[in-house]
């Protein structure tokens, strides 16, 4: 047999026997890192209150903050969901697996740990293959879905690689590693627990891109007596090294003001460098194209709070729609960052 072939078998043997091992953790009541298009997850039996208690403490979350429950079909929604309205089977026929959350009222016997005390529960269906086998190999074990948050301490950025997740929680949690993810921003989520459709954090996946599946407008503007969402925090997906958001009109000037104070920044931009720039900035380019810049950020951000300098001047995006969940994610990065 040529070498290759070997090197082929052995590596899948190595993931069939870490599948495994991921898998006889979660029956335990453990936690596993997983990865999915979007951002990697840590994830425990949404059906065992124990575990999920796990995630909250590992992750120094508020307890009061609900979960997603990752399922490997939408046949696994009837566990989690007491109704599946006609808006929502409409999206799952049209964006599962994928990037979108949906909020949905809850199956009775969904505990209060993975819904925050609330009547709803969010469920989502993931892409990765990856993510796929695990779920599916839980549901041969009797697990019904995975609860996942982001596999980040409470506040900081996502995760979009298996090392990130290293960074954040250190050697003993065992990570499945997918390699890096395709979206790089957290799902769509929609709620269709109330009367009309209503987009409660903004993805990849567009508001035009709802409507049209939908055939009507989304429910806008903030409503009270809608669901939390921690993401809806002000501050959240927050770098330590302050951030600011500049107009790229704004760039060269704000930049030559910093330079008379002697600050080191780190800029995040579509150019290269300003032309003309001499200073000691570290410039990380970003791409061009929405798709792009979403799988590229979260590890920019990294990278940029790593180089430890005073500042992150980022170039405020486009208007277009297209950017509007990337916005969401840099004007919440610009309102929590600096902290510990
Ligand atoms: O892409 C994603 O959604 C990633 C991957 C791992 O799936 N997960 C993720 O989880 O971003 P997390 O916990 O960091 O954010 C999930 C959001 C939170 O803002 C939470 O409040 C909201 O989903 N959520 C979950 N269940 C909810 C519910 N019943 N009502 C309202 N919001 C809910
Ligand atoms: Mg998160």
């Amino acid at each position: 047999m040529p070498a290759e072939t070997r090197a082929e078998d052995s590596s899948a043997l190595r993931s069939d026997t870490l599948l495994a091992e991921a898998v006889a953790r979660l029956v335990a009541g453990e936690l596993v890192a997983f990865p999915t298009e979007t951002v990697y997850g840590l994830g425990a039996d949404a059906g065992d209150p124990a575990a999920v208690a796990r995630i909250f403490a590992r992750k120094g979350r508020p307890l009061d903050h609900p979960v997603i429950v990752h399922v490997a079909s939408a046949s696994a929604l009837a566990h989690w969901a007491l109704e599946i309205p006609p808006p929502a089977a409409l999206l799952v026929r049209a964006f599962w697996p994928g990037p979108l959350t949906l909020i949905l009222r809850r199956a009775i016997g969904v505990s209060d740990a993975v819904t925050g005390g609330q009547d709803t529960v969010g469920v989502r269906c993931p892409a990765h293959p990856l993510a796929q086998a695990l779920l599916r190999a839980c549901e041969q074990a009797g697990i019904h879905g995975l609860a996942a948050p982001s596999a980040n301490r409470f506040g900081h950025v996502s995760p979009t690689t298996a090392d990130h997740v290293r960074t954040e929680f250190g050697p003993d949690l065992l990570i499945l590693d997918g390699g890096p993810a395709e979206v790089g921003i957290e799902s769509t989520i929609v709620d269709v627990s109330g009367p009309a459709p209503r987009i409660l954090r903004p993805g990849m996946i567009s508001e035009a891109q709802l409507t049209a599946v939908l055939g009507c407008p989304l429910a806008s503007g903030a409503d009270a007596a809608r669901p939390r969402v921690s993401g809806s925090l002000a501050a959240h997906y927050a770098p330590r090294t302050p951030l600011e958001l500049v107009p790229a009109s704004d760039l060269a000037g704000r930049l030559s003001e910093l330079r008379a104070a002697e600050a080191r920044v780190v800029v995040l931009s579509h150019e290269l460098r300003l032309a003309g720039d001499q200073s000691e900035v570290l410039w990380l380019p970003m791409p061009a194209l929405p798709e792009d810049y979403a799988r590229v950020l979260y590890a920019r951000l990294r990278e940029a709070d790593a180089a430890e300098r005073d500042l992150v001047l980022v170039e405020a995006l486009p208007g277009d729609p297209s950017w509007d969940a990337l916005r969401d994610r840099l004007e919440r990065a610009a309102v929590g960052s600096g902290g510990p």
